[in-house]
């Protein structure tokens, strides 16, 4: 009777272990097949350090060698300078270790993000957009921005015209928008590209709200009507296309471009680091697990040649040069590479002035401005030095909102007051060039 029971027993644990194991292939399989798998963020916090002295510095250089940090900002340990804020991502396991180290240190920091899963799917509600239909007050996914491109430009066929520049790596069309009345004749352009860095989410919502206003306003807004009339905007809004889609289906914090790199585990180049200018001489790394990594050799990455060579073809026509990016609240120009002043730094400071002043005039988002290497920090290999060394002497980096609050997760509610006030920045800026055609 005993032996029976314990017959029975062992025989219903192997019933039990096989189901078990059954299960657990079938649940691997249906998550391989409902592919793309998103990386999730549980628990992970985002903190802000403000180092005032050279030993903070070096704490905070010290942490970031023994756990595994994401840098929000600056994007490399190697740019944290005493009295600039460092906001960091770090890991559900490493959270109370960090915690722990910063009460030691006696450091100020404060939590920016509590729980950075909860604050993704507080931002996209993935259920509501099986439906995926344009908005200029959500963020669109890559396949409802072309489809978009496709459909406001037959609409608007009067100023509107688009062109595939190039294809990403992975093969995705790279397009560009040609607004401006159609004159039969050569006009000067200005360039904007928006969505170098994928997980700047902002920075392509900013580029369609631009050509929506553009169109919009022709013909009622004086400014925006002598600016059509007389020159063409060249629009990019998303460069980094491999990125924007990876940061939809599988990785919300992505920056670099999705191209292997061989000998490396790592993808991905910093499209930002990847440009004739200075490369990787200096905020910039050659490792490529590295988030500023400047790939293999200058241009290496399809997405910045494609760019990069539609700037050359169009060189005596392009009088500004102009990058959207996020956060901080900047208005950066060259150099980024070297301290030296450009030597057009004063009309570039004082345009940069009367930019950010009128974009304040909005909603009073306060802005800082200046060059590149001493505004945010020294970095060689920018789109914005190389423009400028390519004669193009109006050339801006604009870091929009916010300054940490929520950063890369600006939630949609700010994406119309962001676009607003930016696009006052973008038109003072167009306007003196206008004026002041070379
Ligand atoms: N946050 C931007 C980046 O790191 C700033 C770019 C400023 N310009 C530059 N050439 N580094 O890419
Ligand atoms: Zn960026």
């Amino acid at each position: 009777m005993g032996q029976l029971h314990q017959i029975k027993g062992s025989v219903r644990s192997v019933f039990k272990v096989r189901t078990m194991k059954i299960l657990c292939l079938l649940g691997l399989v249906s998550a391989v097949l409902a592919s793309p798998v998103s990386q999730r963020f549980d628990g992970e916090k985002v903190f802000r350090l403000k180092p005032t002295t050279d030993q903070a510095v070096w704490f905070v250089k010290g942490l970031a060698s023994t756990i595994k940090v994401d840098l929000w900002r600056p994007d490399s340990i190697d740019q944290v300078v005493v009295n600039s804020d460092v906001d960091f991502c770090v890991g559900a396991q490493d959270v109370q270790k960090t915690q722990d180290l910063l009460e030691m240190s006696g450091l100020e920091y404060e939590v920016l993000i509590e729980d950075l899963q909860t604050m993704i799917e507080q931002q996209i509600d993935n259920k509501e957009r099986s439906v995926t239909s344009h908005s200029y007050v959500k963020y669109n996914d890559m396949e409802t921005i072309n489809a978009w491109i496709a459909r406001t430009v037959a609409r608007h066929s009067n100023l509107l015209s688009h062109s595939e520049i190039g294809t990403s790596y992975e093969g995705r069309p790279i397009y560009v928008i040609k607004i401006g009345k159609k004159t039969g004749q050569s006009k000067p352009a200005i360039f904007m590209d928006c969505g170098i860095h994928a997980r700047e989410w902002i920075s392509p919502a900013f580029c369609q709200w631009f050509v929506k206003e553009a169109v919009s306003t022709y013909g009622s807004d004086p400014i925006i009507t002598n600016l059509l009339d007389t020159m063409d905007f060249f629009v990019v809004p998303v460069i980094n296309v491999d990125g924007y889609s990876f940061t939809w289906s599988t990785n919300r914090m992505w920056r670099k471009t999705r191209s292997k790199i061989r000998g490396s585990k790592c993808r991905g180049v910093d499209p930002n680091r990847n440009w004739d200018a200075g490369w990787c001489t200096i905020g910039a790394s050659s490792n490529p697990c590295s988030e500023t990594y400047c790939g293999p050799r200058v241009e290496s990455e399809k997405e910045v040649q494609a760019v990069a060579n539609f700037i050359r073809h169009h060189k005596g026509s392009i009088k500004a040069y102009l990058t959207m990016h996020s956060y901080s609240q900047m208005c950066l120009f060259p150099y980024s590479y070297t301290y030296d002043l450009v030597p057009n730094h004063a009309e570039l400071n004082n345009l940069a002035k009367g930019a950010i002043r009128s974009l304040a005039s909005l909603y009073g988002t306060q802005y800082t401005y200046g060059p590149g290497a001493t505004t945010i920090y020294p970095a060689a290999g920018g789109s914005d030095d190389w423009a400028y060394d390519q004669g193009i002497k109006y050339s801006f980096t604009f870091e929009l909102r916010d300054t940490g609050r929520y950063g890369f997760l600006l939630p949609e509610s700010q994406i119309k007051p962001t676009c607003e006030e930016t696009m006052l920045a973008i038109k003072y800026v167009a306007d003196y060039v206008v004026n002041n055609l070379y």
